[in-house]
């Protein structure tokens, strides 16, 4: 009882001390009491930052397939995007082309050039990276492609970004029938590697003789070079993102074909029949050049001289079907009747 009422006693003088303490401190009179608060309500949960990125940065392996697949294209391997200057850039490299679409990029400029260029690869054909969504996918190029040594347009579907680069360059003194002669300085007189826009349509190359015509081809591939070139192939060596039509172990890749050629064995027959005859017509051709002097034997590219119209249009035909690669196959019809137009008119 003793120690309790002491205990108290020494509480009761620690609080007395410790008022006199906080007294010591002058402060002014209380405020009135504020109103009581609104209760706060839930904030909204913020927006996860990756949502829209898995939605292509996923466990599907879409990306990586495509990665492998474009890795070993020529796209990839050609090595040709050093042509990094002027024009050249615009097909050969991937900033060169998206820049020239956004018109950031002029190719006339004096001294336009692309630093640390790219080959075409994902950025070029897709949108990556801008909205980073699945959208982004969609291809940086469609609608119908304006072909360069004509006036005329063509819609290739999806085939169009193909087209935009795989056509042929101006020339500047294209051969008319029955216009003047043409001079030729240079040994790379025709419309460069890569026509297929040109070969696929019969548009800007010297449209000789009579009975010329597209195939079906032509109009029926809504997609074109994408429902043939892009067509599943085998592993990353043909069809997909490779782009290659043929591979070592299997051949040529017909999974675009058969929608409309059924019979296997009678396409794989068709195949070697126009290709067989393409390439025995533009050897015969070739020869006729070499005898008319605008090239030598055992070479494509031009001698300097002047030429009789026919004469350097049968050239541009015959180098164009030459780079063309297909032997045919993109235009059966044109391209067998264009060479042999071509053989003919040249005495
Ligand atoms: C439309 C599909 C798509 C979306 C959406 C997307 N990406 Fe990508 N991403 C790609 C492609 C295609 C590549 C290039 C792959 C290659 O080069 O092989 C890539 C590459 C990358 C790389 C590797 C470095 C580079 O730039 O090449 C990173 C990092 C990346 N993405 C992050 C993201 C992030 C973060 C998001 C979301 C904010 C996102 N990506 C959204 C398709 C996409
Ligand atoms: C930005 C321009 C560009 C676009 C778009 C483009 N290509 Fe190419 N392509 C090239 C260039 C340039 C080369 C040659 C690369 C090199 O030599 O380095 C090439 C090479 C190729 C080759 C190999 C040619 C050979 O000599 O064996 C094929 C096949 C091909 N492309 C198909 C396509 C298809 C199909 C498309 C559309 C899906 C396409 N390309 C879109 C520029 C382009
Ligand atoms: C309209 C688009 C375009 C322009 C412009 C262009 N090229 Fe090309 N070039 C191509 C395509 C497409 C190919 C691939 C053709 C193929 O292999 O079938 C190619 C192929 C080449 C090749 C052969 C590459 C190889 O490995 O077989 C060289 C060399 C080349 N171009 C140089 C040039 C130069 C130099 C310029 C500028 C003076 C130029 N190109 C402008 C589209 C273009
Ligand atoms: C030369 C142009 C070109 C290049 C380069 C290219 N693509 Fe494509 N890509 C296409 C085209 C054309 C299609 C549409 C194919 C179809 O519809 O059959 C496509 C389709 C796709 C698809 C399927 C889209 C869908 O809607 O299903 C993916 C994924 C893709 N590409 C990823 C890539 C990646 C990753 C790269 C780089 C490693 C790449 N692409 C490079 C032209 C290209
Ligand atoms: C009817 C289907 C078909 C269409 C459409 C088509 N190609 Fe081809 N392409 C072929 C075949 C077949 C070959 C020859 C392959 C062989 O014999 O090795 C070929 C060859 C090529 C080559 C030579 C390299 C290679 O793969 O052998 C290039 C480059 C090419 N095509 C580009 C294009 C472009 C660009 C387009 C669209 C403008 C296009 N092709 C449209 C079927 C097609
Ligand atoms: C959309 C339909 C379609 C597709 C896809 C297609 N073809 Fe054709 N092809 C035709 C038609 C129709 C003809 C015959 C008429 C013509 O040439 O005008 C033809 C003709 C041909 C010929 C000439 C045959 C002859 O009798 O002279 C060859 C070779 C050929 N195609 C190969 C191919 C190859 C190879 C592919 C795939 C890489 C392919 N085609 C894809 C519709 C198609």
């Amino acid at each position: 009882m003793k120690m309790l009422n002491r205990l108290s006693w020494m509480v009761g003088l620690t609080l007395v001390a410790g008022m006199s303490l906080m007294s010591c401190t002058k402060e002014g009179p209380a405020g009135l009491a504020g109103k009581d608060g609104k209760d706060g309500e839930d904030g909204i949960d913020g927006q996860d930052g990756t949502a829209t990125c898995i939605t292509c940065h996923d466990n599907t392996q879409a990306l990586s397939a495509r990665t492998m697949q474009w890795e070993n294209s020529f796209h990839a391997t050609g090595g040709a995007f050093n042509r990094n200057t002027g024009e050249c850039a615009v097909c050969h490299t991937s900033q060169g082309y998206r820049g020239k679409l956004a018109g950031t990029y002029d190719p006339l400029a004096t001294g336009a050039k692309i630093d640390n260029p790219n080959p075409p690869n994902c950025y070029t054909c897709h949108d990556i990276h801008e909205t980073y969504t699945p959208a982004d996918l969609a291809l940086t190029m469609s609608g119908a492609v304006a072909l360069y040594n004509s006036t005329e347009s063509f819609d290739f579907g999806k085939g169009s970004q193909c087209a935009s680069c795989h056509q042929g360059r101006t020339i500047s003194n294209f051969p008319v029938i029955g216009g003047p002669d043409i001079t030729i300085t240079n040994t790379r007189y025709s419309v460069h590697h890569g026509p297929q826009a040109n070969t696929i349509t019969g548009i800007g190359l010297f449209n000789i003789g009579e009975g010329l015509s597209n195939s079906l081809h032509t109009t029926m591939i809504t997609d074109q070079c994408v429902t043939c070139h892009m067509a599943p192939g085998t592993g990353a060596e043909s069809g997909g993102h490779t782009m290659w039509m043929r591979n070592a172990s299997n051949g040529l890749n017909t999974a675009g074909c058969i929608s409309c050629h059924t019979d296997a064995a009678a396409l794989a027959a068709d195949v070697t029949a126009l290709q067989t005859q393409v390439t025995d017509l533009l050897t015969e051709l070739k020869a006729k050049l070499d005898a008319k002097g605008i090239t030598a034997p055992g070479s494509d590219n031009s001698l300097s001289g002047t030429y009789p119209p026919v004469v350097a249009g049968a050239l541009v035909n015959y180098r164009a079907i030459s780079e063309d690669k297909s032997k045919g196959v993109h235009n059966p019809t044109y391209i067998v009747k264009l060479l042999q137009n071509s053989i003919a008119a040249i005495e």
